[in-house]
């Protein structure tokens, strides 16, 4: 088999990650990488023995398949020249900047014939996976992503930094249009919000609450989930996946207290989960990463034609449902009038201190 000839444009904190699974996989031959910054191209292109490159376009006409990991503001630009060579392009969430940029990816991948997958990798976690295999009407779902500030991606906010992988899920997971957005966000630092929660209805009568914050002390990402089937929950940091269902009685007659004796509603409290509320804990396959699954699967859809599990529609939905929560966010009024400070970038000054500041020290 002949390998396929790929580059990495951006080897930064996540591309060098692509560069290296991309060198190490058999049948990809790492022709390149691409950095606006020359001398960490240099330095990857060193660890992987292949070539650096200051600028993608050399790469244009030498390479069959091309991984995207700038900075978002440059995802179509890049993106669009190596689609109009017909070359497949995976491109790190979120697909763009705007859906007006996104919907150009799309037809011009329509044109060429080629594929188009987004990096949301979440769907490459083995609990999502386990989860989306199973037959689950969402009704609920809470969903939560903190992180600590790493100074890195501030061209753009918590929604499209973070929120965005939970947008992708929910929306893989739930179906359908979301009807009603609601949301409230704060840029703590100036700048783009680094902390958003929305409250998103579905058509389905699915009602979702996703909190995003990127200046949390620890990170912390999982999923619940609350459906007529049962309760799901997952854990996307350990990959653990919780289930909970009714019990075969409980699911044909409710759990029946008023029919229960003393000593029974004594055990209840023991019972219930185990014995009328069904419990399996599974434990995500811990060999192989996530960016590996991706990178793999977006080389086989490469090779066979197949429709990547991500692809530049889901993108494009993905960054629709953030631009409307954006909006909403740019649209709260802190203090219920149009006339006091309104969005995101207007988040009230303290007003107090909640505790004595410690005193600063002379050399701080
Ligand atoms: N899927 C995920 O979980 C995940 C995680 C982190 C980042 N990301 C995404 O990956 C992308 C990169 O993020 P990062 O944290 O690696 O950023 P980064 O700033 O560390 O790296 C970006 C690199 O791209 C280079 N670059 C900038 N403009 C370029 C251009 N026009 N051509 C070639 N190179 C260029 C920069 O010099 C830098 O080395 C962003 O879109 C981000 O949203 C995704």
């Amino acid at each position: 088999m002949t390998r396929l000839r790929m580059a990495v444009i951006g080897v930064g904190h996540l591309g060098q990650h692509h560069a290296r699974i991309l060198a190490g996989l058999p049948d990809v031959e790492l022709v390149g990488v691409a950095d606006a910054n020359p001398a960490q191209a240099r330095e990857v292109a060193a660890r992987h023995e292949t070539t650096a490159f200051d600028h993608f376009e050399p790469l244009l006409g030498r390479v069959d398949a091309v991984s995207v990991v700038t900075p978002t503001i440059f995802h179509h630009q890049v993106a669009a020249a190596f689609l109009k060579h017909g070359v497949p392009v995976l491109v790190e969430k979120p697909i763009c900047r705007t859906v007006a940029e996104a919907t150009d990816l799309i037809e011009l991948a329509e044109k060429a014939g080629v594929p188009i997958q987004v990096g949301h990798i979440e769907r490459f976690n083995p609990a999502f996976e386990e989860l989306a295999r199973r037959p689950i009407r969402p009704k609920f779902i809470e969903a939560e992503r903190h992180g600590p500030f790493t100074g890195r991606s501030v061209d753009i906010g918590a929604v499209l930094d973070l929120m965005i992988h939970d947008l992708d899920l929910l929306l893989a997971l739930v179906g359908g249009r979301v009807r009603t957005v609601s949301a409230v966000g704060a840029a703590v630092f100036g700048g783009h919000e680094d902390m958003v929660n929305a409250r998103l209805e579905f058509e389905t009568g699915c009602v979702a609450h996703v909190t995003a914050s990127r200046i949390s002390p620890r990170p912390k990402r999982r999923l619940r989930v609350w459906a007529p089937e049962g309760y799901a929950g997952i854990d996307f940091v350990s990959r653990k996946l919780s289930l909970v269902q009714p019990g075969e009685e409980v699911r044909r007659y409710g759990l029946r207290v008023d029919k229960m004796d003393a000593a029974a509603r004594g055990r209840l409290k023991d019972e219930v989960f185990g014995r009328h509320l069904q419990v399996l804990h599974l434990d995500g396959d811990r060999k192989g990463d996530q960016l590996t699954a991706e990178l793999r699967h977006f080389v086989d859809c490469v090779r066979s034609g197949r429709r990547p599990r991500v692809t530049g529609e889901d993108g494009r939905d993905a960054l629709e449902l953030a631009e409307r929560i954006l909006s909403s966010v740019r649209e709260h009024q802190w203090e219920g009038h149009p006339d006091g400070p309104v969005g995101a970038g207007e988040f009230p000054r303290p007003s107090g201190w909640l505790f004595q500041p410690p005193a600063r020290s002379e050399a701080a």
